[in-house]
């Protein structure tokens, strides 16, 4: 049997993935999304940006305390401070990797960065040499590869790898590259690059043409070993590689590919579900690998295929991704310590026992509403829980009256800075009308620039979870909801809002 090269997995989906609009993670959450990709065996988890907020800083600091067997990455331009940022960031741990960018493409180096080729080079080996001195696992990515000059990337990689890059990362930025393109880009740079066999190649592509998988996947099969991507393709715009189905590809095409990764596929489906739960960005039905219909028969013929022989209509087994599988489920007579060391298995770190009863009180709040508790449930519960101390908007009550053909009409109490106000209003709908009275009680004048309400996993029991994005003067505010009553659950999304509005 031909042996298999290793597939490094680097998921961005904590650094890259945060990029999306809406899609902010607590500290807590991106520990909780860590461990999950820790369990899926990512080789690398890129944890955050460190210099761009002290927030960031922390969460790759947590991420780094918390993680032992994968590898720890943090992002840094070719700036001194964000060098020293995020290794200072990555000191608990003891698997670290630094990823350090700057510009390539004509367009970057002339209108962004102001600099000529030669100055971008020579930054890219100062900021590598300044990073050797933390850790030698360094990765290199010229920004905008994918419209960059060959003649000037095989320059500034050469010069990178000299200086002690270990790792070179090939990003297509804007998704601008089709499939053909980008494999005999990384074939050329590897042949013509006179170090290459001293680095491990990567792909890095966004999916603004809907190509981002279908290039890592020529990437590979040009000679990349590295494939960064993102659970559920979570990233800036349009997203990036989707970690699902570049393994899933890989793993059922092994007749193809050269190589496999170490991920543990029946994990793929938890995974996906706690980003989505999370970040409150549903996954697609028919989204590969993890859509709630991906798996699914509807046509009367393809049901007797796959009822006669599974093959005739599957290329993959469901339960190899982790659909079926038996999840733990807590219900309401769960005890208070098999919710609790649930709770640390998804690495939410209590903050004092009171913590623990809080979240346990409401806990079983939820548990009398719904039979079965889901991962995803939980990470409700902190989202909800995480928010009290520092609120200025808090939600006291509200009084529904809604008649088929009928306005609906709402009374909605609000606490404003400890002060108690109230408001009526009809509307198009409960949710219309609890928003307006929301305004007629706050008068913020944001203008309600995107809503979403989606069920957190399957079945009528769901909670649901609510996502705002609110826009006032340029400034823009998300907030997210979850509950098992989804005009709650829509208030708390434009309430959570307003309080990162003002
Ligand atoms: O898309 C991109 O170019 C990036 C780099 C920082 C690797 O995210
Ligand atoms: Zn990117």
């Amino acid at each position: 049997m031909v042996s298999k090269d290793k597939l490094i997995i680097f998921d961005t989906t904590l650094r890259d993935g945060e990029q999306s609009p809406g899609a902010s993670m607590t500290l807590e959450e991106k520990v909780t999304i860590a461990l999950a990709l820790e369990r899926l065996k990512v080789d690398v988890i890129e944890a955050g940006f460190p210099i761009s907020s002290p927030g960031d800083f922390e969460a790759v600091k947590a991420v780094a305390q918390s993680i032992k067997e994968s590898t720890v990455c943090a992002l840094a331009r070719c700036v001194e401070a964000d060098i020293q940022r995020a290794a200072e960031a990555l000191l608990p741990s003891n698997n670290k990797r630094i990823h350090i960018f700057i510009a390539t493409s004509p367009i970057h180096m002339e209108k962004k960065l102001r600099m000529q080729p030669q100055e971008v080079l020579e930054r890219a080996v100062r900021s590598i040499k300044m990073a050797r001195k933390y850790t030698d696992n360094i990765e290199f990515s010229p920004e905008d590869a994918g419209r960059s000059e060959n003649d000037f990337l095989c320059k500034i990689i050469e010069a990178v790898i000299e200086a002690g890059a270990t790792t070179i990362n090939i990003p297509d930025t804007v998704g601008y590259n089709l499939p053909e393109q980008f494999g005999k880009r990384m074939k050329y740079l590897i042949e013509n690059i006179s170090n290459a066999d001293k680095a491990i190649f990567s792909t890095h592509c966004h999916n603004d043409l809907g190509l981002a998988v279908a290039n890592s996947l020529s990437g590979v099969l040009n000679g990349a070993r590295q494939i960064e991507c993102t659970i559920n393709g979570l990233g800036e715009r349009a997203g990036n590689a989707s970690l699902e189905e570049i393994v899933m590809a890989i793993r059922t095409r092994q007749d193809i590919f050269p190589c496999d990764t170490r991920i543990q596929s029946n994990q793929l489906v938890a995974c996906s579900k706690l980003v989505s739960a999370v970040t409150g960005f549903a996954v697609q039905p028919n989204k590969a690998i993890v859509g709630i219909n991906a798996f699914a028969h509807e046509s009367g013929i393809h049901q007797d295929g796959v009822l006669k022989n599974r093959e005739t209509y599957e290329i993959m087994r469901a339960e190899d991704v982790g659909w079926n599988t038996n999840r733990m489920v807590l219900g309401k007579h769960s005890g208070r310590n098999a919710f609790k060391s649930r709770l640390e298995s998804l690495g939410y770190p209590f903050r004092s026992e009171e913590d623990l009863n809080r979240l346990f009180e409401n806990f079983k709040v939820l548990a009398d509403k719904k039979h079965e508790i889901y991962d995803e449930d939980l990470i409700g519960l902190f989202k909800n829980s995480n928010k009290k101390e520092a609120d200025k908007i808090t939600i006291q009550n509200i009084h529904i009256k809604s008649r088929l053909g009928h306005p609906a009409q709402i009374n909605v109490v609000l606490g404003v800075h400890g002060v108690e106000k109230e408001a009526s209003s009809e509307g198009n709908g409960p949710i219309d009308a609890a928003f307006k009275a929301i305004e007629k009680i706050i008068h913020s004048g944001a203008h309600l620039q995107f809503f979403s309400l989606n069920a957190i996993h399957e079945g009528v029991e769901a909670q649901g979870t609510a996502k705002i994005r609110l826009e006032k003067q340029g400034k823009i505010a998300h907030g997210q909801g979850v509950d098992t009553d989804i005009v709650y659950a829509s208030i708390k999304a434009y309430v959570n809002a307003l309080n990162e509005l003002f």
